[in-house]
């Protein structure tokens, strides 16, 4: 389990959450342009999540879904730019490992651009005996 930087700490009750900060953040990602709230707490809503805090302020976030038995998928990951390389990210996805609703769960997956470095040391790594297959749903309002 990592060790949050000292000052730091991690909630996981939604009520705590800043949503505005969350849905400013995370609809300016690389992954999440466009997020409506509306979207983003539906997501919240279904998922298991942890933030992190300096005091008052939320400085991160990450949420892993789940079937509760055989896979969870980590997302929506960030950490301020000026409480990073604190160990933040990792603490939060080690979190989610560690999270009862999800002991005995197979796989964690989740997909990052550029981020491997967080995961990497959490045993991570690109799977060589699957092929990825999604079907993207233009239908579903949001690219
Ligand atoms: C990526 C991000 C979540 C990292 O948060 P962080 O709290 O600074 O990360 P940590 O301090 O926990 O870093 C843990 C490790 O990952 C490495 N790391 C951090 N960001 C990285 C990145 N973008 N690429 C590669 N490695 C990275 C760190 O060097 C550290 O490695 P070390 O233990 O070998 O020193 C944060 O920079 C962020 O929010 N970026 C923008 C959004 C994003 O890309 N999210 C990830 C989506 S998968």
């Amino acid at each position: 389990m990592s060790v949050l930087a000292e000052g730091y700490r991690l909630e996981t009750d939604p009520v705590r959450f800043d949503r505005a900060l969350m849905h400013r953040t995370l609809s300016e990602s690389y992954w999440a342009q466009g997020l409506t709230r509306e979207r983003m707490d539906r997501a919240v809503e279904h998922s298991l999540c942890v933030a992190a805090f300096c005091g008052d302020d939320q400085v991160g976030f990450a949420r892993a879904v789940s079937d509760r038995a055989h896979f969870a998928w980590i997302a929506d990951v960030f950490v301020l730019p000026e409480h990073g390389g604190k160990g933040i990210a990792r603490a939060m996805v080690s979190h989610l490992h560690n999270h009862p609703e999800l002991a005995g769960v197979r796989r964690f997956l989740l997909v990052t651009r550029d981020a491997e470095g967080v995961y990497e040391k959490l045993g991570y790594g690109v799977p060589d005996d699957l092929s990825w297959f999604r079907q993207h749903r233009p239908e579903s309002g949001w690219r």
